[in-house]
C-alpha cells in the first residue's frame, strides 16, 4: 500500500494538549460558546459515520454527495470545519473556492479545516497518482486510451480526480455510481475505476458487465496489473484493487446467521461491500440511501445493517419503533473518521476565533482546477 503523505499539523495559539485532559461538558460549552461568536461566518460540516458527540455540533450532515453540495452551495460562510476525512475536506476546498463563488466573494476564499489531519483513508491511500498514471500509460499500449473513461471514487485524493478531469473522466461517489458509469458509457467503451474495487463490481454488474469483463488491476504486478492483452482486450471496466477496511469486513455468513435467526429480517448493506455480500442482501444503496430506507419503513421492521457503526447505532436510537441490528458480530467502525472528537473540534474552533486557521486544507491551484472538472461533471449528472 502506498504510504500515506505525512501532513503538517498546526501548532495552534492555544496547544491541543490543553484540550486533551478537558471532559465533554466543559469541551462542549466552550465549542458552543466560540460557534457563537463566529456566526454564520463557520460553517460545520459532518460525515454521517462521525460519533455523536461530534455530529451533534454540526450544521449539516450528510454522505459525501451531499456534503460537496452543501460546501458547493455555501455562502456566508468564510470558514469550513470538516467532521469527516481528508479527501473530503479537500473536496470542499475545491468546490467552496471554484472561480464563480471566488468572484461572488470578492476573492476572499472559504478556509477548509481539518480538526484532526491524521483523519485520512485508507480505502483513498490504496490507489497513488504515480500508480495510476503508471498503469494509464501501461494501458496505452494494449487500448485505446482515447476511449478509456477514467472513473475516480469520491474517496481519492484530489490529484485522482484532476487525473480524471484530464482524461476526459469523472468522479462519483456511492449514490450516483451508475449514473456515472451510464454517462462513461455514452463517451466511452471502457471504464477505469478506481480506488473501490466493490463499488465499482457491484455497480457494474447491475449493468449487466460480468465479472470476467472486469479485470482487478493490481498496482504491485509487474505488468498489465497482472492480466493478459486478451482480458484487457475484452474488458468492459478495469477494476483497481482497492477496498474500504470497514465495509469488507462483512460477510456472507453474517447474511446467513441473521436469516436463520430471525426470519423476514431485511439485510441493507453499502456498495462498498463484497460482493458476495451485496449478492444476498435484500437492498444495497448508499449511506442517504440507508437512511432513507430505514425512515420510510414501517414500524416493526427487522434490520441487519452493514455500513459503518457509528451510522448503525445512531439509526437504532432514531428508531426505537424498528429493530436494528449490526450485520457483523465484529466491531466495523471507520478508525479514521473516529479520529475527529470533541478536543480537537474545540481546539480547531478556539483557534479560530483567536484569528488562527489551524490544520487548513488547501489544494493546489492546478489540481483543483482540473479536480473541479471532474466534480462538475458528476454535480451534473442527475
Ligand atoms: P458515502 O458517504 O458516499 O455513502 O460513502 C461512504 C464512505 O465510506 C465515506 O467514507
Ligand atoms: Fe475510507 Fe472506508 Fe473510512 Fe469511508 S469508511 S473513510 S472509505 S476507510
Amino acid at each position: 500500500m502506498p504510504i500515506a503523505p505525512v501532513l503538517p499539523v498546526s501548532p495552534g495559539k492555544f496547544p491541543l494538549s490543553d484540550y486533551k485532559p478537558l471532559a465533554n461538558a466543559e469541551l462542549n460549552r466552550r465549542i458552543e460558546a466560540a460557534r457563537k461568536q463566529l456566526g454564520s461566518r463557520l460553517l460545520i460540516l459532518g460525515h454521517h459515520y462521525q460519533q455523536d458527540e461530534v455530529i451533534e455540533h454540526a450544521d449539516l450532515r450528510g454522505d459525501s454527495y451531499q456534503l460537496s453540495q452543501m460546501a458547493a452551495d455555501s455562502k456566508d460562510c468564510r470558514t469550513i470545519i470538516f467532521c469527516g476525512v481528508h479527501f473530503m475536506a479537500e473536496t470542499a476546498d475545491i468546490l467552496a473556492n471554484r472561480p464563480e463563488k471566488l468572484a461572488e466573494r470578492a476573492d476572499q476564499r472559504v478556509s477548509v479545516i481539518l480538526p484532526d489531519m491524521a483523519a485520512g483513508c485508507s480505502m483513498a491511500d490504496m490507489a497513488a497518482i504515480a500508480q495510476v498514471e503508471d498503469a494509464w500509460d501501461q494501458l496505452g499500449e494494449v487500448i485505446d486510451t482515447n476511449e478509456l473513461i477514467p472513473v475516480t471514487y469520491i474517496n481519492s485524493a484530489a490529484s485522482l480526480k484532476a487525473f480524471c478531469g484530464k482524461h476526459g473522466g469523472i468522479v462519483c461517489t456511492s449514490s450516483n455510481a451508475a449514473a456515472v458509469l451510464e454517462w462513461s458509457f455514452q463517451r466511452g467503451k471502457r471504464v477505469f475505476f478506481f480506488p473501490d474495487q466493490h463499488l465499482g463490481r457491484n455497480t457494474a454488474l447491475t449493468m449487466g458487465i460480468t465479472n470476467a469483463q472486469m479485470p482487478v488491476w493490481n498496482p504491485y504486478e509487474e505488468e498489465l496489473g497482472g492480466h493478459t492483452d486478451e482480458a484487457i482486450e475484452n474488458s468492459r471496466v478495469i477494476l483497481w484493487q482497492g477496498h474500504c477496511s470497514v465495509h469488507q469486513m462483512f460477510r456472507p455468513e453474517h447474511v446467513h446467521q441473521f436469516r436463520e435467526k430471525h426470519p423476514g429480517i431485511k439485510i441493507l448493506v453499502h456498495p462498498e461491500c463484497p460482493q458476495e455480500v451485496n449478492d444476498i442482501a435484500d437492498i444495497s444503496g448508499s449511506t442517504s440511501k440507508i437512511l432513507k430506507t430505514v425512515e420510510a419503513a414501517p414500524p416493526g421492521t427487522k434490520w441487519a445493517i452493514g455500513t459503518e457503526l457509528h451510522l448503525v447505532n445512531r439509526l437504532k436510537k432514531e428508531h426505537p419503533e424498528q429493530e436494528i441490528f449490526f450485520l457483523s458480530p465484529v466491531v466495523c467502525m471507520c478508525a479514521t473518521m473516529y479520529r475527529i472528537d470533541l478536543a480537537h473540534l474545540a481546539w480547531s474552533i478556539e483557534n479560530l476565533v483567536a484569528g488562527e486557521v489551524v490544520n487548513k486544507i488547501e489544494v493546489d491551484p492546478e489540481t483543483a482546477h482540473y479536480s473541479l472538472v471532474a466534480l462538475e461533471r458528476m454535480l451534473e449528472v442527475r
